[in-house]
């Protein structure tokens, strides 16, 4: 392997795939709404992009074969993944609908690029990958956004526990692994989606058995186990707290489709809700959105949701009924539909509280939202939302990609006109935002 950065950030920079605007960008762009209008329709839910985005890093198991995935969402950081891999070495192929096909077998270097890597947070999955294919590994310290303090204690502590030395040197995350990583048991603090994904990933190749207790249940964990599986891996027990990996010598490529994205079909079924209208999300699994259908439910929609035709539908035809809300791992209601739900909870007339449990600064979009005319009161992890009759059209900023959504809620279901600035933030997770929303009879356009 050769550790060469400049060659990877230089490659990065030309790399066709990277299309991650600048925060410039994000500044000079804008969505445009125009609101009030009921929104209708079918929309189809993009390959989910927190899957992807540690399949795509999975890819680099595999040291035989390429690797084909299909609906792979196109989104920014799905783009920014596919973009490192490249500067790695790989081949990345990107097709028709969300097809890519990756050859990893020439992987060259095992240096993530760091104007990329350090932008996003699932590059932090290259750690684990790297670590178990060449037994070394120099990844940028991630980002993402900014909605919490995000450390990666516990993927640094779940790799050294399978034998990786691991530091940090002036934003980078340096492991090795000389002599091969060696299964062990370990417990995953706060039930961590990416630490357990990353320790998935490091344990395939692993000398003897790992088990992962207290393990992420997310249905994107039991999609990466299923990718591994298909790749020659022995994982067992993905989708319940304890997660048994059996190393094994060498992975190959697989053929895998992307489990649709259940945040970005529960984020379009509130546009239904908060808009009064009517909308299906086709190409969903109900079951992936329990929790969300139940309060939904409660909160007066008619949900009809088909497992077979894998779609489900939201309908709003009377005041919004208020209710309390606490964000948990899964099978608990997903943190990343927080910020979409309080805005149909601005709208609900009573009081609603919402507990945020997973990041500690996950309610940066109520002060755009009070611009709108939202009365929402933030006490350290709770909002204590008291329903208005209406919100007003005005200009606001996505600070996060979650936060940002919920602003184009709030736009869609507002009197006037909204400009959300910051749309970057979004672009990294929705794709083909503003065709759907048209589709759905929205207004909305970038400016
Ligand atoms: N945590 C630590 N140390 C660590 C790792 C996590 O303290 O080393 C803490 C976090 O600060 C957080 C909690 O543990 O308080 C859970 O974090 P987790 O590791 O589960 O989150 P993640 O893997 O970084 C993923 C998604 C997030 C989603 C969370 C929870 C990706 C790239 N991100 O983050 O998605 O909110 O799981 O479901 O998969 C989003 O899509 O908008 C998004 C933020």
């Amino acid at each position: 392997m050769r550790p060469v950065s400049k060659e990877a950030i230089t490659l990065i920079h030309q790399s066709p795939l990277l299309t991650i605007p600048t925060d410039q960008e994000s500044g000079s762009r804008r969505l445009i709404i125009q609101g009030s209008r009921p929104l209708s329709g079918q929309v189809r839910a993009s390959g989910s992009k927190n899957s992807g985005l540690a399949l795509v890093a999975a890819s680099l198991l595999a040291a035989s074969g390429r690797v084909k995935l299909t609906n792979l969402s196109s989104c920014s950081d799905i783009d920014a993944m596919l973009a490192i891999l490249t500067a790695l070495g790989a081949q990345v192929d990107r097709g028709q609908e969300g097809q890519v096909s990756i050859d990893t077998r020439t992987l060259s270097d095992v240096e993530t690029p760091y104007a990329v890597a350090s932008r996003i947070r699932g590059s932090i999955y290259f750690l684990g990958a790297l670590l178990a294919r060449t037994g070394q590994a120099r990844v940028a310290y991630p980002g993402g956004c900014q909605i919490g303090s995000r450390p990666v204690d516990y993927h640094i502590r779940g790799l050294e526990a399978l034998g990786a030395h691991v530091v940090l040197d002036h934003g980078w995350m340096l492991a090795t692994a000389p002599h091969g990583l060696v299964g062990t048991r370990i417990y995953v603090d706060r039930a961590s989606v990416g630490t357990t994904a990353n320790l998935m990933m490091a344990a395939t190749l692993a000398e003897g058995t790992t088990i992962l207790d207290n393990a992420a249940m997310e249905p994107e964990i039991v999609d990466l186990a299923t990718f591994l599986t298909s790749m020659g891996a022995r994982v067992r027990g993905a989708g319940t707290p304890t997660v048994r990996i059996e190393g094994v010598t060498e992975l190959t490529g697989a053929c895998h489709e992307v489990i649709p994205d259940r945040i970005e079909a529960g984020s379009y079924l509130l546009a239904g809700v908060v808009t009064r209208g009517r909308v299906t999300v086709t190409r969903t699994i109900p079951a992936h959105l329990h929790a969300v259908l139940g309060k939904l439910r409660d909160m007066g929609a008619d949900i009809q949701a088909s497992e077979p035709d894998y779609a489900v539908t939201a309908e709003m035809d009377r005041p919004i009924r208020p209710v309390d809300l606490e964000s948990a791992p899964y099978p608990g209601f997903p943190t990343d539909l927080q910020p979409q739900m309080s805005i149909a909870l601005a709208l609900a007339p009573g009081t609603s509280v919402v507990r945020e449990t997973i990041w500690d600064s996950r309610f940066a979009y109520t002060q755009d939202l009070a611009r709108m005319g939202a009365r929402i009161r933030v006490e350290a992890d709770t909002a204590i939302v008291s329903g208005v009759d209406a919100l007003g059209g005005a200009p606001v900023i996505a600070r996060d990609l979650r936060g940002g959504m919920a602003l184009v809620l709030a736009g869609l279901a507002a009197d006037g006109v909204t400009e959300v600035a910051g749309t970057a933030h979004i672009e990294r997770g929705y794709t083909g935002l503003v065709s759907k929303l048209s589709g759905l009879g929205a207004l909305i356009r970038y400016a």
